[in-house]
This record gives C-alpha cells, structure tokens and sequence, in this order.
C-alpha cells in the first residue's frame, strides 16, 4: 500500500496550509464499499479501497457521519458520537482507517451534527423521561403548547424537510405533554445551545476526534444552532442576525471557540461549514479569521449550467472571499442533491430541494458532457475541490428506486411529491460484473438501496483503462492540478471570449477554455492541450472546442 505514497509532501506532517488547494473526497459510507458482505457499505470496506482513492490524488476525505445513529436521517441522528455504528464498524476501524490514509498521504475529515441529536441519544431519552420543568429538558427546546390544553404548537416555524417543527411528548399517564423542537425530523431533536453542557459536550467531542488525528470537521447546518429563546414567529423580515432560528448573530460565538481549540493542535485543525446563505456578506462572516477555515460553495453548486450565470458566481465568489482570508470552494454535488449527469441534462439544470419531482426529464448524454465540462472547470479554479463520491464515475441520478426502497424523510415528509435524497446515494459499482457489482465483494447480497442493472459499464474498474472515461478524465484532471504549480496557486484572470464561452487563465501559462454556446470556439494561441472533456473540433482544420465541453490549454 505503501507504493502509492506521495512522494511531494502535500501531506507532510505539519503543513498547515495543505487544505488551501485541496481535493476533498466525500464518503458516504453506507454506499462507498461493503467488507461484510451485508449490503452496507462498511470502514472495512474503505480500507480496501484506499488505494484507489490514492490513485485518485485526493488529499483529504470527508466522512459523512459514521457515529452510532439510528439512521432517521442517513446518520444525521447522531445517538452517540464516541461509537462508530455498529453497521459501519468499530471506533478500532476508525482509528486504523485515519491511520492507513494518512500513510498514503489522505487526511481524514468527520462530520460534526451540532444543531440536533438523535431521539435515541442518551440526553433525549433522559430528558422524555423527565416531567416539565426539569433540568435534563433544558438541553432541548422543551414547551409547553399553546391554546386550550396546549394543543396548539409553540410557533408556526416550518422544518427544512417540510412539515412542522414540534413534536408532542406523551406524559407517564398517557396524557399529552410538552413539545419539543426539531428543525428537521421528529427523530432529531434540536439542541439549546444556551445550555453549558451542549457546549462543553461539543467542544470534547471535537478533541475526542481531533486527539485521534482527524484533520478537521465538517459543520451541519452550521447557521442554525442559535435560536432566539422568545420563540416569536417568523416574521415578513428580519434584521440581519435576528432571524428566530436562522444565521443568528450569537452563533458566531461558538466557532471562535471552536476556532481556538482547533488552533490549539500542532497541526491546527479544519473548520469547515455547511452554510447555506444566499446573502454573501452573512456568508462570509463565518469565515472570519478567528471563525472557520472555509465553507461550502452552494451558491456555484445550485447554479444552471449557463455561461454567464456560472461566471457571475465565480466573480461574487472571488469578490466577497477577498474580503477575508478563507480560499473558495467549488462543489458540483454532494448526498444531498440531484447528481450532476442527471442535472445537468435537464431543461432548468440549477439546484433547489423545493423543485425536485418526479419525473422531470433528463437527457443524460448531455448531463454526463457538461458534468465533464463542469469538473474541468471547478478543478481549474484556484481554491479547493469537493468531490461527492460517485461523481467521479459519473454515475446519474437513480430516478426509479422501487417505492418501498426509498428511506429519506425529505421524501416521506413532502407527502411523497419530492424523491427524497436515496437516489444519489446508491451503492457505487466496483466492478463490471456480480451481484452487486463489486460493492458487496464477492457476496450474493442484496445493496440497502438496489444499483441500477446497467450499472456494470460504469463501474470503477470498467472505466480505468479506458482513456475517454470519467474516470479517467478525474484521474488526470487531479494529477494536473497538483503538478502545474499555476493551478496550485491562487492567480486568476479572466480572458476576453465571445459570449457563451468562458475563459480563464491560471498564472503563468495555464488556460481554461469552457464552451456553452452552440458553434464550436475558437481557442486562444496555445503550445498543448494538457486536458480535454471531450474530443476537440478539428473540422475546420484549427482544433475547435464544441458545445458543453472544456479544455486545458498550455499558453
Ligand atoms: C445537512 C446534511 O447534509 C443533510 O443530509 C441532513 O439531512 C441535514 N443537514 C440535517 O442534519
């Protein structure tokens, strides 16, 4: 295994600013690799294929949650953070993961689930058993409901899943009792973050991870800890950082002291935040000097696949991340969005959780050249790359996951008019051939979501030695970055094109051309094509670069 190691220093011990260009690999372990053989994907089953994320050149993998969690919500329920859960391994397959990563030069990032706790999570379970009024329900929004008998929920606030957002307890008699709050489903109570243990417990959980040699941690729902303790409605408008429940001015708080801790490691560790804010003043201020190192980029992410729209977020990207220190970030996808392929192939081709249906039509031999097109251009931007895993196969959307499949509340909570979130976390396809297409090793298992059948040619192993692939274009796009030292560095300026293309040039001699419009573009003056999504026009005689399709140019 050790054959693989880098031999550049990107992970050499003590780097402190190797996350400022990074490719970051997200793993959703319950569909990345199945050792066991019981159709979920296991740390086991990361291990062995640490070498192919090796080969792949990312420097760092981010865990979706791993810890012991009824799985409500794909392990966004967190019971306890100090067990790996027990279908995924044991905290020694953590330890021995973290380790065997970083001897092949990859970083291991967890994620981190502040603003609620699973229903099954000691304190919920002290706190149910608890009457009104009692400290252990102070850890939670615990209320009494209004109206006559208190049947009436405390507020009208509506959950991102849809629905409301307060479930009614039941008292030992049977009778009904106080409410409690979950921003999200019932089975993720919210924490009161006013409370000293909620912050003094976070705060050893963050050491009891960082201490065992994970690089950083990745937010939830980062901007929606604080709440205001009034409860008042939501109103028409709020003034910034008033809002009941969300971007609270006093949520800053926290990530500095989060800050301080992670500071305080010899190699400091990563703060890095889900922070969905259309307005990129709020935006950045979680990315204050003193607040979290970088976060994710939804903005670009949920953007259509259009010239001028694409571009006008990079510019707004680079405009508000000059105002502080943090580097951008580029993400196409991630666990809980459409994929890519699928995406991209689609007439209205943005991201918005309230316009996902069924049946909206795709074409994905469109969507699979743009996200081609599209990971050469987050890949040539300066900043770090997020990969969502899968993404580099260039797997779709799985549209038609039989009824009784379907496990995300996203979908069982719109009342069934919204797929949900299972169709881009498939179990990924190894190999060409058997049951499960390697996922499951050799076993006859059944996958806990089903792989589409055709999945074979997409496998991981069918597209290595083939020089067209996704995988290969990942592959090479990966390397590139990290040995053109102008795609390591942070210059950046725009080239004059005609509209519908977009061009720009990365320090000295490195140029990223990316065509939307319907004729094939010109390319400026160049000595090589380092990297191309798609073959070239050569029709004309001078190479041309067609529709929906990007290249790499040595100028
Ligand atoms: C964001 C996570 O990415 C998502 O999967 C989860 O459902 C919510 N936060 C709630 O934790």
């Amino acid at each position: 295994m050790h054959s693989a190691q880098r031999t550049d220093g990107a992970a050499a011990h003590g780097d402190t600013s190797w996350w400022r260009n990074a490719v970051i690999y997200q793993v959703y372990p319950r569909s990345f690799a199945d050792a066991d053989g019981d159709g979920t994907g296991d740390l086991a089953g990361v291990r062995q294929r640490l070498p192919y994320l090796a080969e792949l050149g990312v420097d760092a993998l981010w865990f979706t949650p791993w810890y012991r969690s009824p799985q409500a919500d794909g392990g966004y329920d967190v019971a306890d953070y100090r067990e790996i859960d027990p279908a995924f391994g044991t905290l020694e397959d953590a330890e021995a993961l973290i380790a065997e990563a970083l001897d092949l030069g990859i970083r291991t990032i967890v994620d981190i689930v502040p603003n609620h706790v699973s229903s099954e999570h000691a304190w919920f379970r002290e706190a149910l058993a608890a009457p009104p009024g009692h400290p252990a329900r102070d850890r939670f929004w615990f209320h009494d409901g209004k109206g006559p008998g208190g049947d009436e929920t405390p507020t009208n606030w509506t959950s991102s899943f849809g629905g409301g957002t307060w479930t009614r307890t039941t008292g030992p008699d049977g009778r009904p009792g106080q409410w409690y709050l979950h921003m999200f489903a019932p089975e993720q109570p919210d924490l009161n973050w006013n409370h000293p243990d909620v912050a003094a417990e976070h705060e050893a959980v963050l050491r009891f991870w960082y201490d065992r040699g994970v690089a950083g941690v990745r937010i939830d729902s980062a901007s929606m800890l604080a709440k205001d303790a009034a409860l008042p409605e939501v109103g028409e408008e709020h003034a910034p950082g008033r809002h009941p429940h969300f971007d609270r001015d006093e949520v800053h708080e926290i990530y500095r002291r989060w800050r301080k801790l992670a500071d305080s490691y010899e190699e400091p560790r990563l703060l890095i935040g889900e922070v969905w804010l259309e307005d990129t003043d709020r935006f950045v201020r979680y990315l204050r000097d003193d607040e979290m190192h970088m976060a994710f980029n939804f903005d670009f992410m949920s953007r259509p696949w259009d010239a001028e729209r694409l571009a006008e977020s990079i510019r707004s990207t680079f405009a508000a991340h000059a105002t502080v220190a943090a580097p951008p970030t580029w993400v196409l996808s991630n666990h809980d969005v459409t994929r890519p392929v699928t995406r991209y192939g689609r007439e209205d081709s943005s991201f918005a959780f309230a316009d996902k249906r069924f049946g909206t039509p795709t074409d994905l031999a469109l969507g699979a050249r743009r996200a081609r097109a599209a990971a050469l251009l987050t890949a040539a931007l300066p900043g770090v790359l997020y990969i969502y895993q899968g993404d580099e196969l260039g797997l779709p959307e799985v549209e038609d996951l039989p009824a009784e499949a379907r496990e995300d509340p996203m979908h069982f909570r719109s009342g069934g008019v919204d797929p949900g979130r299972d169709g881009c976390r498939v179990p990924l396809p190894w190999t060409a051939t058997g049951p499960t297409f390697g996922f499951s090793g050799g076993a006859d298992t059944a996958t806990w979501l089903p792989q589409p059948r055709d999945w074979g040619g997409r496998a991981a192993a069918s597209q290595e030695a083939d020089p067209d692939s996704f995988l290969t274009l990942y592959r090479r796009a990966i390397r590139l970055r990290r040995a053109e030292p102008a795609l390591r560095g942070d210059a950046f300026a725009w080239t004059e094109t005609t509209p519908g293309v977009l061009a720009f040039r990365r320090g000295e001699d490195v140029t990223c051309v990316v065509n939307f419009a319907d004729a094939p573009a010109v390319l400026p003056a160049h000595t090589a094509v380092l990297l191309a999504s798609g073959p070239l026009d050569t029709a004309a005689g001078d190479a041309r670069l067609p529709k929906d399709t990007a290249v790499w140019l040595r100028t």
